[in-house]
């Protein structure tokens, strides 16, 4: 979910509206906003994304100067207008966004019933404006902000909320436990946020208020305190982005854009990671600059990944690299199974989280439970051997692990991840090969030919881009209407066919599968017939004649057969019903490129569709609960 507030001296209803759009993005099952106008709350949602919204506010004319409002991703409740945020009181005289889950709504909801509160949702939300209601009626010195922060102390579970009062018509309160929120700094006007995205054009002095914390925000400033009461002292950090980076620039979507930008995030990347001029004569000294303590790398016997979606597929490559390059035995694990049946612990073993919004309250939580466990040692290195992977570093993994390796890719607007993708396994071989060095895992002059090969990449990425899009644009027009395919790869390209089915999933609707091409013999071959395309990742390497022969046992199945596979190749040519050619690359460093017409395959099927291809159904982009 997304959530926007603002107070200020211009009219709160156009700024809210417009945070909402750049919000979209994180869910966009209903939508809704409330501003105090003329002693009262005026407050109007719809059902469906942000356009109804829109179309059920034109022409009103609102001069109100403080207002709150949400995008939603349906958690508890249908998205149906009546349990669209803002929620109100009885008296209807506050309001109320949340983003998150209360785990203890039922028990509250239950006694708010028992004393006679009426409910007109199924949201846990609806439980924070009743009982705010309940407080304001019992205190003594009636203060809003006291009233929020009492409530919040009874709340269990991981949640971020704005609420407004028509009986204090300067005051915004805001309050942040486990689900993030941002604050945002103008002259003579303040706003907040769920992402920055929203604050960009009006500010870039900012604030993300941590967990347990707790803002009042009135046109003369923003006080900040702590859930048990204490004033803070805080000061707003300055963003160094422009509001161009949330634009389309000319591109139909966002996704298309973002695909494109990744030989840019790769060229980042490269430059932020290595030394550029480095040879294998250069050997006394490391060509890897990751920034990292040398403790959190020293003697390393394991390592473990957890991350989610398309990270936990970068999380697989990783695997692959750190194993097979620097020879450190890796594991990768959901945050969702992992938070619940940890690995045993170990005082060797080095955990990496790597999300690309910084927010994924599983990857978060997985983390944190790690982060507990390893309190239990009593020497400093071993308990922070935590290590985040993101293109947002200042989020809340930034705060919760000491570590942290920046992507690079800055922010993505599309749900369906392509350019933090690129960006994360372009991490994970900067820290194989740290640690390749570090261990002196390989010979220099192995280490120069893979730095030289990377190099390369994000030209060959241009390549690719520049000529496969059109054909493959056209070869889209051919699966508009097919229901299943397979995607097949092995090795380092397993977790590609992996995140090239992922893609096609989310957003053309088309059930789509990755296998590692060895195991489809072994039960998705009995689905394939001439109307199921399989889609082979085939690199020359350690297992591309192994891949060339798995597709032909799907050839005899009557599958049409496409292969990514480099451009002069006779005999994947000979295998082949359609080639996707892309340059020749060592198979290690082959993703970066075999990624580029899965995602551009995926793009155009559902672009052919005619489906809203960066805020497809169901998904959003941060799911900042469990
Ligand atoms: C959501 C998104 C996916 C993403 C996953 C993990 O489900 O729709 O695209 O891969 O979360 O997100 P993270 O921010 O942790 O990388």
């Amino acid at each position: 979910c997304g959530i926007v507030g603002y107070i200020g001296t211009q009219a709160a209803s156009g700024i809210l509206l417009e945070g909402l759009r750049k919000l979209e993005y994180r869910g966009y099952d209903s939508a809704g906003i409330a501003t105090v106008l003329e002693g009262e709350i005026h407050c109007v949602r719809a059902k469906g994304k942000l356009i109804n919204l829109e179309e059920k506010l034109a022409g009103e004319d609102n001069p109100a100067r403080i207002g709150i409002a949400h995008t939603r991703w349906a958690t508890h409740g249908k998205p149906e207008e009546y349990n669209a945020h803002p929620h109100m009181d009885t008296d209807q005289r506050i309001a109320v966004i949340q983003n998150g889950i209360i785990e203890n709504y039922r028990e509250l909801r239950e006694a708010l019933k028992s004393r006679g509160c009426e409910f007109r949702s199924d949201t846990d939300t609806e439980v924070i404006p009743h009982l705010i209601a309940e407080q304001l009626a019992t205190l003594e010195d009636s203060s809003l902000l006291e009233a929020v922060r009492l409530v919040v102390n009874q709340l269990h579970g991981a949640f971020a909320i704005a609420v407004i009062s028509a009986d204090y018509p300067d005051e915004l309160i805001v309050a942040r436990q486990q689900a993030p929120v941002v604050l945002g700094f103008g002259q003579g006007e303040f706003y907040c946020a769920s992402d920055t995205p929203a604050l960009v054009p009006y500010t870039r002095a900012v604030l993300p208020l941590e967990n347990g914390e707790i803002a009042r925000m009135t046109p003369l400033g923003v006080e900040i305190y702590s859930f048990d009461g204490h004033r803070l002292k805080k000061t707003p950090r300055t963003l160094n982005w422009n509001p161009v980076m949330v634009e389309k620039q000319g591109f139909k979507h966002f996704m298309l854009k973002e695909i494109y930008e990744q030989p840019g995030v790769v060229r980042a990347c490269l430059e932020a990671y290595f030394d550029g001029e480095w040879a294998a004569t250069d050997a006394n000294k490391s060509p890897i600059h990751l920034g990292l303590a040398p403790e959190l790398l020293a003697d390393l016997q394991h390592i473990q990944i957890v991350a989610c979606g398309t990270s936990w597929h970068a999380g697989l490559v990783g695997k692959y690299l750190l194993e097979q390059l620097a020879g450190v035995p890796t594991t990768v694990h959901y945050a969702s199974e992992f938070r619940y049946a940890p690995a045993p612990i170990t005082p060797n073993t080095l955990t990496i989280g790597v999300t690309q919004s910084g927010e994924t309250a599983d990857t978060l939580a997985a983390l944190e439970m790690e982060k507990k466990r390893r309190s239990s040692f009593t020497q400093p290195e071993l308990q922070s051997r935590l290590l985040g992977i993101t293109n947002r570093p200042e989020s809340s993994l930034g705060d919760l692990v000491p570590n942290i390796i920046d992507t690079h890719a800055g922010i993505e607007i599309g749900v369906a991840a392509t350019k933090t993708f690129v960006a994360q396994v372009m991490a994970f071989y900067g820290l194989a090969l740290d640690l390749t060095d570090r261990r002196q895992a390989k010979s220099p002059e192995q280490l120069e030919e893979i730095l030289v090969g990377l190099r390369q990449l994000p030209a060959q990425m241009e390549v690719v881009l520049e000529s496969q899009e059109r054909y493959i644009e056209e070869l889209a027009h051919d699966f508009a209407e097919t229901q299943d395919f397979i995607f097949l790869g092995r090795g380092i390209n397993f977790p590609i066919a992996l995140e090239g089915a992922l893609k096609l999933k989310e957003i053309s609707y088309i059930h789509a599968e990755g296998y590692p091409a060895g195991e489809m013999k072994h039960g998705p071959i009995a689905l394939l017939d001439a109307k199921v395309p399989v889609v082979a990742i085939a690199m020359p390497g350690a297992v591309y004649e192994k891949v060339l022969s798995n597709a032909q046992e799907a050839r005899a199945r009557d599958a049409r057969l496409i292969g990514v596979t480099p451009m002069d190749e006779q005999e994947a040519a000979d295998t082949f019903d359609t080639l996707i050619p892309v340059p020749h690359v060592d198979e290690l460093l082959s993703p970066i490129l075999t990624v580029i017409p899965l995602q551009l395959l995926a793009y155009h099927i559902a672009a052919r569709r005619g489906l809203d291809v960066d805020q497809p159904r169901n998904l959003a982009k941060s799911v900042t609960v469990e």
